[in-house]
């Protein structure tokens, strides 16, 4: 059967007024650095995780880019704490104070901070009605499976996408996309049946096969966390190097101190690799005064979410006592 895109476009429309996540906040708003912000927060968290803790904060501290640009990056950073990624809150942070008003060109989005290829014609489709696709892991998703493809390149893919795109209304058709590899197109167990590209979908047979799953080994990297405890305080430092700049965080060495008592294990995986850290305690003084904070003040500060785990498990600890 040959089936034309109109026909196409108006049942994705169709099932996307039926059937999509109408009611997200980014997605009833004309505001392009609220929807900037959304896109950010979206590129490597889940809608629940955004929608539930972090999107509305953030609105509220820092409304306008304009306020974002001019607050202190140890700000920004507190209220992104535990959303990950952290080098997006300090990109963010960066092009606001760079910009007063988002660009409405995808190249000259691209050439800010923190704005790749995605993001970029994320903002500019749903920012500034820009009729060109976007490319999130759903989508990507769909577009293997429609055209067959196991081990796409980036240019194919976008090939392929800004054929399909309904430039007549690339807000909900992009959207559409999204909810639709998120609910239907699903990696384990698609309902095709239900799909609204299924009449031009050339793997329906065997959606397991596309796109070729990657197998990721990841390593486990592992390391002594000593805590210096003096007048019931813990000393923390604002990490320098590339990893986790500007949070705060313990003291990471290589040989545990003799006179440092061990207290337990923390765990967290990060994309790259996974992070195992044992902890110790010990109550020498070896550093200034200034470098202790108590715990109503460690609240405060921005950290990681191993050095979090390490708080709850220095206090479990303490408590046990
Ligand atoms: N992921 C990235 N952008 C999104 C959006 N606009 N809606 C839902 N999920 C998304």
């Amino acid at each position: 059967m040959n089936i034309s895109y109109a026909q196409i476009h108006k049942n994705i429309h169709f099932w996307y007024q039926k059937y999509g996540r109408l009611d997200l906040p980014w997605r009833n708003t004309k505001d392009a650095y609220e929807i900037y912000l959304s896109e950010v927060m979206l590129q490597q968290t889940q809608v629940k995780t955004v929608l539930e803790r972090y999107y509305f904060p953030f609105l509220k501290k820092f409304p306008t880019l304009k306020a974002l640009g001019s607050a202190p990056l140890d700000d920004v950073l507190k209220m992104w704490e535990g959303l990950g990624y952290y080098s997006r809150a300090k990109n963010l942070h960066k092009t606001a104070s760079m910009v007063s008003t988002l660009p409405e060109e995808i190249e000259a989005l691209k050439k800010l901070p923190g704005i790749g290829e995605n993001t970029a014609h994320a903002v500019a489709a749903f920012a500034f009605k820009k009729p060109v696709p976007v490319m999130e892991a759903n989508v990507k998703r769909i577009l293997c499976r429609l055209h067959k493809l196991k081990t796409p390149t980036d240019k194919k893919l976008w090939e392929v996408a800004y054929t399909l795109v309904d430039t007549n209304n690339p807000f909900d058709y992009n959207q559409a996309m999204m909810d639709i590899g998120a609910t239907v197109c699903r990696v384990k167990d698609p309902s095709c049946d239900l799909c609204p590209l299924h009449s031009i979908c050339q793997g329906k047979e065997e959606p397991a096969l596309y796109p070729t799953k990657k197998k990721r080994l990841v390593p486990t990297r592992e390391e002594h966390i000593m805590l210096s405890v003096y007048n019931e305080k813990l000393s923390l430092t604002q990490r320098s190097g590339k990893f986790l700049h500007g949070l705060w965080g313990f003291e990471s060495i290589e040989v545990p101190l003799c006179a440092a008592e061990y207290i337990g294990e923390v765990r967290h995986a990060y994309t790259h690799f996974k992070l195992k850290c044992k902890v110790y305690v010990y109550h020498e003084v070896n550093k200034a005064e200034k470098d202790y904070f108590s715990i109503e003040e460690i609240v405060k500060l921005a950290v990681s979410k191993v050095d979090d785990k390490i708080v709850k498990l220095y206090l479990d600890t303490i408590q046990r006592y």
